[in-house]
């Protein structure tokens, strides 16, 4: 059985959120599984000086509207295959800056999900399973339905939604640039609301439909959490499940992180006070012993940011610490640095994405907050768990699959959650969180409790290649 995964990031060649993460270990997992499975990735500005890529000598040929691209293949391992087409890919960024997006990004992934069904010809790799993710790739399903059905009349599709939030939505015109035929604008396939969007292609025409934990494959039925695809959800309702994303457990290890200032592990966790110490001085917060909330994150308005600013001035009130870590939209960055000039003493607000920070960050802070409006998996509560930091989350999507929320008489649970999204539900839970930190006997059992957990993608990998063999027997009949 052949795999092909086809994204726009993945680790360690690129990032900017969870994505990238789950592509390079899942890709990794399943070839531990001694199963075929490659990865088709743009080539971004960077990559080429950063890895030893092998160039295929293959050139391929990519329509996109009425203009011919050409684009050249490297590999890299064997095991993972990269578009380069500079027009498209050399820029500083992967999708936009914190202006927003870049203006032409119909373009540049209707010309990265051809130009990935072009390389498999010109490479004579011909997948069982194309394995999709995100809106990047979401026509892919539907050209293999549709201009490339007759090479591809073998493989089955999985479309895999790791972000509901985001669809590829571009005005109609915008189909000229695919090279469909006019009759698949309807809103049975690619049509919303007068428009093309590139994830609806991809839920309406592949073989099947993953999301990144259970919950989100309910929620994402609903008006609440279905961004306007709801409707077209529930009706492949029985084509949809939901695989739980694991963390990589090697690069997010307390015991061997030479990231962080002193290693620990669940047997011992007195490095992570000296981790504690450490940020704590790192940031010049006046008050050394006070409880450390960090958070890291993209500043998007997905994150919750709102309801945390909603009620900054009550959370200083209980003498906490704040660091936040994270890059996003320019609004979002400015009313923060508003916020971060009144609390000097008490908050480090570090814009920007800095992956060294981030460990740091896990390991020395005792609680992480994330008060997500929706979170399809979420991977920063299952970091901060393996390194001893109580998650303070919403309970949405994959918080509530992977957060047990404390009970004070048992003394069980990995966290503190609230449910209503406002900023009156994130104190309350806050405060019940502050409460218990205060006793010492208490928090350490929750730490202890986090750091026994394992959210390890053996499982979720297999997982998914028993759906890819499911697959590969209906589509070959
Ligand atoms: P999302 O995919 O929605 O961004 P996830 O929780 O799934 O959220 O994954 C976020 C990943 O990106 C985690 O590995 C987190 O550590 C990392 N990350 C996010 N923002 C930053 C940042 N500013 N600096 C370093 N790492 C970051
Ligand atoms: C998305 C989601 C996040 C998820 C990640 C990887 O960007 O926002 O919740 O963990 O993809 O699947």
């Amino acid at each position: 059985m052949k795999i092909l995964i086809v994204a726009s990031e993945a680790i360690p060649f690129v990032k900017t959120g969870g994505l990238a993460d789950v592509m390079g270990t899942l890709i990794r997992e399943i070839r531990n599984l001694k199963v075929d499975a490659r990865l088709a990735l743009p080539l971004y500005r960077g990559i080429k000086d950063r890895f030893d890529l092998n160039d295929t000598g293959h050139e391929i040929t990519v329509p996109v509207g009425n203009k011919n691209y050409t684009a050249k293949i490297f590999s890299y391992k064997d095991s993972v295959f990269f578009i380069e087409c500079n027009e498209f890919f050399d820029r500083e960024e992967l999708y936009g800056t914190s202006e927003g997006d870049y203006p032409d990004n119909a373009h540049r992934f209707i010309f990265f999900s051809r130009a990935v069904l072009e390389a498999c010809d010109a490479l004579g790799f011909k997948p069982d399973v194309l394995h999709c993710n995100d809106w990047q790739t979401g026509l892919i399903p539907l050209y293999v339905k549709s201009i490339y059905k007759k090479s591809f009349s073998k493989t089955a599709t999985v479309m895999t939604i790791h972000n509901l939030g985001y669809q590829g939505i571009f005005p109609a015109s915008a189909m000229l640039l695919t090279g469909l035929d006019m009759e698949l604008f309807t809103p049975k396939t690619i049509e919303f609301y007068g428009q093309i969007n590139l994830l609806k292609a991809g839920i309406t025409t592949a073989d099947f439909v993953t999301t990144v934990s259970t919950n989100y494959a309910k929620e994402i039925l609903s008006e609440q959490y279905g961004f306007g695809l709801d409707g077209v959800l529930r009706h492949r309702a029985h084509d949809i499940t939901g695989i739980i994303n694991g963390i990589d457990y090697k690069e997010w290890n307390p015991a061997e992180d030479d990231l962080i200032p002193a290693k620990f592990d669940v047997r011992d966790i007195t490095g992570k006070a000296k981790c504690k110490s450490y940020l704590v001085k790192e940031c010049s917060f006046k008050n050394r012993k006070a409880p450390l909330v960090g958070m890291v994150g993209r500043l998007s308005s997905q994150k919750g940011i709102d309801i945390f600013m909603g009620v900054i001035d009550r959370i200083f009130s209980y003498g906490v610490n704040v660091i936040i870590l994270g890059k996003g939209e320019e609004a979002i960055h400015k009313e923060l640095r508003g916020i971060a000039k009144k609390y000097p003493d008490c908050l480090s607000l570090n814009i920007g994405y800095d992956e060294t920070f981030a460990h740091r960050v896990y390991a020395g802070s005792d609680m992480l907050l994330i008060p997500s409006k929706y979170e399809p998996c979420g991977l920063t509560q299952m970091i901060a768990m393996r390194y001893g930091t109580v998650p303070v989350a919403r309970a949405t999507g994959g918080i509530a699959d992977t957060v047990e929320d404390y009970n004070h008489l048992s003394g069980k649970g990995t966290g503190f959650l609230f449910t209503e999204y406002s900023s009156s539900a994130l104190e309350e839970c806050l405060k019940r969180a502050i409460c218990v930190y205060t006793d010492e006997t208490k928090w350490k059992k929750i730490v202890i409790n986090c750091m026994r957990q394992r959210f390890s993608w053996e499982k979720s990998a297999k997982e998914y290649v028993a759906l890819y063999r499911k697959l590969v027997r209906k589509v070959t009949g």
